[in-house]
């Protein structure tokens, strides 16, 4: 594709996610030739820097986080020439922008994109003074990152305060699991492979299970983490999404507008959940110390320094989706930090066979998804054991790795998003309705734990989580997948 040329605010700049994940992408998408020389990636912090500081943070961070196959010197020195930076509190309208203005194209038909990598509580008052200091124009678009909000209330208050100043068009939510390759891919798999679809509900599917398990703790995060915990910080977001597009009915075309209806209509036949569903089919729980590779790791308390804190650190819910298609299939979802490894993948059991043949009753086949690490696709099948004399039945396994299929390598998720969101393509953020429909679903779970309908158990660092969790699928017959 062609270089594009576009102004690029980051609010937030000296943040470990513009460190981390934004400057890297840009490196690549610049190392790739997708971006024009011409472009500014303008940084704006409240930290009293030099343009050279922060030139030289910038640098550090890309030594750090481009894969050492993609960083050279030469393309480094390059693309921080497009790095600006301005020290400046956008969240104050009052103070001089003047620096910021300059250095903005005047160029309207350019795209103009404020990336908001601060905490939520700004990006009213943000969105407020951009829009005070008349910086929108008709390519301008903001981008929103999660958490929006903490509940219903202070997702709608968000919404409508950036709504004051920026249409829906302009407003990019990201949620960076639908940057990620193999997330999209469950798009092209179902709707692009008739033989799957076919077979894509109750007929033919037990269960479906959706695990994003972490080895990490909660690090230097304990603050933002601590008033999240595991249902907002995943499951309002990263894991509702998997779950709607694994669901959702074809979109009559692949558009922002087609895809996001269907990925609505999920999140709305989702269950509400009960107080009672809540004491039965949710589970959290906290990790205590442990031993992760034969190593002590502390407990959440310590790595938080609290001495209490009801905050889960892994759940699993059983969730239900009230349509044709999905009646009578349990979705499980877990989720949880200090696990055992870290993999996230979506797991479809198929039903057994009606009536058995056989000695021996086949394991139900099964298709799973790797979303990462080693990302790819396999399917399990029954299949005749070569080594036994009468006819027994073993399971084999189709399956595909991607990195080897199509021997590239995979784009980290932001590099996708960012160069959407330059575009103005919304087919992979989310929608205000999204959002809502998000959390009106997740809102009585959070109260019914406040009032702790469901107790927190702990589990060691180190493992997957409490034996309740088991005890949820196996209620129901079914078992976690783990080592897939
Ligand atoms: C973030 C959460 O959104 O996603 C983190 O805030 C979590 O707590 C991370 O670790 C997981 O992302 P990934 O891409 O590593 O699965």
């Amino acid at each position: 594709s062609e270089a594009v040329a576009f102004d690029f605010v980051i609010v937030g700049a000296t943040g470990d996610l513009t460190m981390r994940k934004l400057l890297p992408a840009f490196y690549e998408c610049f190392r790739r030739g997708q971006i024009d020389r011409t472009t500014k990636i303008i940084g704006v912090a409240r930290s009293d820097l030099s343009i050279q500081d922060y030139r030289v943070k910038a640098e550090e961070a890309l030594r750090d986080f481009v894969a050492a196959d993609s960083y050279d010197d030469v393309t480094v020195r390059d693309f921080l020439g497009l790095v600006h930076y301005v020290s400046l509190d956008m969240s104050d309208r009052a103070t001089d922008w003047s620096g910021l203005i300059s250095l903005l194209s005047t160029n309207g038909g350019r795209p103009r994109v404020f990336y908001v990598a601060t905490a939520p509580r700004l990006y009213v008052p943000t969105a407020d003074a951009i829009g005070h200091n008349k910086l929108i124009t008709e390519s301008t678009r903001i981008v929103l990152e999660k958490p929006i909000g903490t509940d219903q209330a202070t997702a709608a208050e968000i919404n409508d305060g950036v709504g004051r100043y920026f249409t829906e068009e302009q407003i990019f939510r990201i949620d960076h699991y639908l940057g990620k390759q193999t997330v999209q891919n469950i798009l092209a798999l179902r709707f692009a492979n008739p033989i799957l679809e076919r077979v894509w509900n109750t007929d033919s599917i037990a269960h479906v299970q959706i695990t994003a398990a972490e080895t990490v703790g909660v690090g230097k995060r304990g603050p933002y983490y601590d008033n999240a915990g595991a249902l907002r910080d995943m499951v309002q977001n990263h894991l509702l999404q998997v779950l709607s597009l694994v669901a959702m009915e074809p979109p009559t075309a692949f558009s922002a507008m087609d895809l996001r209806d269907e990925k609505l209509k999920i999140l709305r036949a989702l269950k509400p959940m009960s107080d009672h569903d809540i004491a039965t089919d949710t589970v959290r729980a906290q990790y205590g110390e442990g031993h992760p590779n034969g190593k002590l790791a502390p407990g959440y308390l310590e790595d938080l320094g609290a001495p209490t804190s009801t905050t889960e650190t892994y759940l699993a819910i059983r969730a239900e989706i009230r349509t044709a298609r999905w009646a009578g299939v349990p979705f499980y979802i877990r989720t949880g930090k200090r696990m055992a490894s870290k993999e996230t993948t979506v797991v479809v059991e198929f039903r057994p066979q009606p009536w058995a043949i056989f000695a021996d009753n086949p394991e139900p086949s099964q298709l799973v998804l790797r979303i990462q690490p080693n990302e790819g696709v396999s399917l399990s099948l029954a299949s005749k054991d070569p080594a036994s004399e009468q006819y027994r039945l073993k399971e084999a396994v189709l399956d595909v790795d991607y990195v080897k299929a199509f021997n590239t390598r995979y784009p980290d998720s932001y590099e996708d998003l960012l160069m959407a969101a330059v575009r103005g393509d919304q087919v992979l953020f989310i929608r205000r309705d999204e959002v809502e429909a998000s959390w009106r679903w997740i809102e009585p779970i959070l109260r019914g734990w406040e009032k702790n309908i469901r107790p927190l158990e702990t589990y060691p660092a180190g493992t997957q989580g409490p034996a309740s969790s088991d005890q949820l699928l196996a209620r129901d017959g079914f078992v976690w997948k783990e080592n897939i």
